[in-house]
């Protein structure tokens, strides 16, 4: 990944020592591939996992992601030249602003940024100004109006809370009734103040692919496709999780369709961030599924999915 970003900046100092937040699968890999980077020296996750500190050259900290202040202390005292920011929470919380504030490099947007993740009515706007593909969407934050949309379309649509539930937000519905019982159970506090406000989709149909791409803020890096499995049992039965296993490069899209997703997605996310003011440095991934029209983006995230993650880093090399 060191690499990629010098594809981006060849004057970007090397960095010895890095420090990766979160304590996932995905947060191991990144340790695991970067330890084998050019000039790296040392690796710590905070908080990091059972496996972490199995990983070569590399220390977890017990410090919790949510500790703004014990990170930027650690930071300055053991001199951290990049800090590496795994999860979702902890960006939409904002807290590459407040080491950015304090002085250290940092992979991961801002708060502002984050919201491609941490908020689908954001996204949803967002991708409407930018052009991008994406299903067609309604928003309601109260159960009556929501009722009353699925009634005049008259067609199961997939419920979304607006904001952040660790990938359990999303029911995709068998029938009608399913939709409105997402509804209910939104509106009844099922995902905290998370499901205040939920977006009804239009059902999309295909295969899913997840993209991702490095940005420096003003150009892209983009990655092999990955796959990864979302239903909990085998044989793609049961409710959607966050991703029980994946593989990558996916031979869903060859090279071709990678640059035409490059030119009728990427670009304009990136286009449209730097026209809202937005210095986005971190992963931008886009959760595609490949329709008969063509691919349309299901999610945007603001950092690497895992486990796709420990699936991408081996190939990077
Ligand atoms: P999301 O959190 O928005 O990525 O949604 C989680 C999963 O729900 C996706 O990976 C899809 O499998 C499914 N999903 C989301 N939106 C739709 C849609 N509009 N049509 C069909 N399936 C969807
Ligand atoms: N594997 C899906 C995600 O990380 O959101």
């Amino acid at each position: 990944m060191l690499c990629l970003f010098k594809t981006l900046d060849p004057d970007l100092p090397l960095a010895k020592k890095i420090l990766i937040i979160g304590s996932g699968g995905r947060e191991n890999a990144l340790a695991w591939g970067l330890e084998k980077a050019n000039g790296v020296e040392k690796i710590f996750v905070a908080p990091g996992n059972g496996g972490t500190e199995e990983i070569p050259g590399c220390e977890c900290l017990d410090i919790k992601e949510t500790n703004v202040n014990a990170i930027i202390e650690i930071c300055l005292s053991i001199q951290i030249d990049l800090v590496i920011i795994g999860a979702e929470a902890p960006l939409a919380a904002g807290l590459a602003d407040k080491l950015r504030k304090a002085g250290l490099i940092v992979f991961g947007p801002g708060q502002e940024g984050a919201q491609l993740e941490s908020s689908k009515s954001w996204a949803k706007s967002f991708m409407n100004e930018a052009g991008i593909p994406t299903a067609k969407h309604w928003e309601s934050n109260n159960l009556e109006n929501a009722l009353g949309i699925i009634d005049s379309i008259n067609k199961p649509l997939v419920i979304k809370a607006d904001g952040l539930a660790s990938g359990k937000g999303v029911t995709v519905p068998k029938n009608i009734n399913e939709s409105k019982t997402a509804v209910k159970e939104a509106f009844q506090g099922k995902f905290g103040s998370s499901g205040e406000k939920v977006i009804l989709e239009e059902m999309l149909n295909g295969p899913e692919v997840s993209i991702f791409a490095l940005s420096d803020g003003k150009q892209l890096v983009v990655l092999p496709p990955a796959q990864d499995h979302k239903r909990l049992n085998d044989g793609d039965q049961g409710p959607n999780t966050g991703g029980m296993g994946a593989y990558a490069p996916a031979p869903l899209i060859d090279s071709a369709q990678l640059k035409e997703i490059q030119k009728s997605i990427l670009d304009p996310t990136l286009e449209t961030l730097r026209n809202r003011g937005i210095d986005y440095r971190g992963v931008i991934y886009a959760g595609l599924m490949l329709t008969s029209s063509g691919p349309k983006v299901i999610e945007f995230n603001c950092r690497f999915g895992d486990p796709e993650c420990q699936a991408l880093i081996p190939l990077l090399g």
